[in-house]
């Protein structure tokens, strides 16, 4: 079977297409027949070794997989030979067949399409937790940082369904802000011009936010701090433009009644797992009725994940990038 694989940090082209025979499940561990690949922005990173932690090498992509299973191993019961699943966090992700456990897994219907179904892996779930993390509340206003992104716009959409009163989305480009406003922003505004936070602000009518999705960090973290109204609330849950340096706080600036704080999906599942699994039900059903759109940007052959890398790095895509086999 074909994996995705790279050997040494670099650009797109350091992706390879390896051939390795198809893999057994151990115990606890379902073989799963692949039917797309969620591409995420963080494997850009962590492939170019520009992430803010360690990304060892040699190394491969990991994804929001949707497939079948086509074998389990021993202890594996929560899912059968032919079940349908999505799993994050799946190793050697962009291949044939995966390895997942079963604590990796949701069970996904099959009226919903393989590329769609990737984001309820992981990508929807991370947008609903941020709005719980930040405990949005009805009429409260809410700035989402890279907005036409894959978990950017199943927030903007999210957020509206929450009750959220103005919702702002920010974007890189001015091309993505049609985008952005169709799922659901009352207002856009590009973060790449030098007034943004003063555009922001004024969409509030000067009063700033009540909360602030950052997945961005670097030169938007500090105005995005400014901007929070007294008992606002930042949510931390990514460093897209960070360049490698983390952002740095000063105590004072949190006095005028400011929260921050940071989730990582993994932390919110071993924190929250009856909430995780509750938004996991609602996500499911509203994707189902189309209450929440995933847009599917690109779809790829598998031999493509350079060109899918290619694409997310060049901050082109409006909403999921997926590889399929
Ligand atoms: N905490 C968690 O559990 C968790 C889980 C999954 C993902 N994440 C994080 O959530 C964020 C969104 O993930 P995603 O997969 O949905 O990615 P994405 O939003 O589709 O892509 C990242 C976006 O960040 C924006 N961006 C801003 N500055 C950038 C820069 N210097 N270089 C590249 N992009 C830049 C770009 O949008 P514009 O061009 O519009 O600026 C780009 O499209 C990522 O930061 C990811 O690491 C966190």
């Amino acid at each position: 079977m074909r994996v995705i694989r790279y050997s040494e940090h670099g650009g797109p082209e350091v992706l390879t297409v390896d051939k390795v025979p198809v893999p057994e499940p151990g115990e606890g561990q379902l073989r799963v027949r692949v039917e797309a690949v969620g591409v995420n922005f963080i494997e850009t990173q962590l492939r170019s070794g520009t992430a803010p932690f360690p990304s060892p090498v040699p190394s491969a992509p990991r994804g929001d997989v949707v497939g079948r299973v086509e074998a389990a191993g021993p202890g594996a019961h929560r899912f059968a030979v032919g079940d349908r699943l999505a799993a994050w966090g799946v190793a050697d992700a962009y291949a044939d067949h995966v390895l997942v456990t079963d604590g990796q897994a949701v069970a996904v219907p099959d009226d919903v399409s393989a590329p769609v179904a990737t984001a309820l892996a992981s990508t929807a779930q991370v947008a609903a937790n941020v709005l719980s993390v930040g405990r949005l509340a009805p009429g409260e206003s809410v700035l989402v940082h890279a907005a036409a992104g894959a978990i950017g716009h199943l927030v903007t959409q999210l957020a509206k369904l929450r009750g959220a009163g103005t919702v702002i989305g920010t974007v890189g480009s001015p091309e993505k802000a049609a985008f952005v406003r169709d799922h659901g922003a009352d207002v856009v505004v590009d973060y790449t011009a030098p007034d943004w936070a003063e555009q922001v602000r004024a969409a509030t009518g000067g009063a700033g936010v009540d909360v602030v999705l950052d997945s961005v960090e670097g030169p938007v973290f500090a105005p995005s701090l400014a901007l929070l109204k007294p008992l606002g609330r930042l949510v931390y849950y990514g460093f897209a433009g960070a360049d490698g340096d983390v952002a740095r706080v000063a105590l004072t600036d949190l006095l005028g009644l400011k929260s921050i704080v940071g989730t990582a999906f993994d932390a919110w599942l071993a924190a929250a797992p009856e909430e995780a699994e509750r938004h996991q039900r609602e996500l499911t059903e509203l994707v189902r009725d189309g209450r929440l759109r995933v847009a599917v940007h690109a779809v790829l052959p598998l031999e493509e994940a350079a060109q899918a890398h290619r694409l997310i790095e060049d901050r082109r895509q409006l909403g999921r990038v997926v590889l399929v086999p």
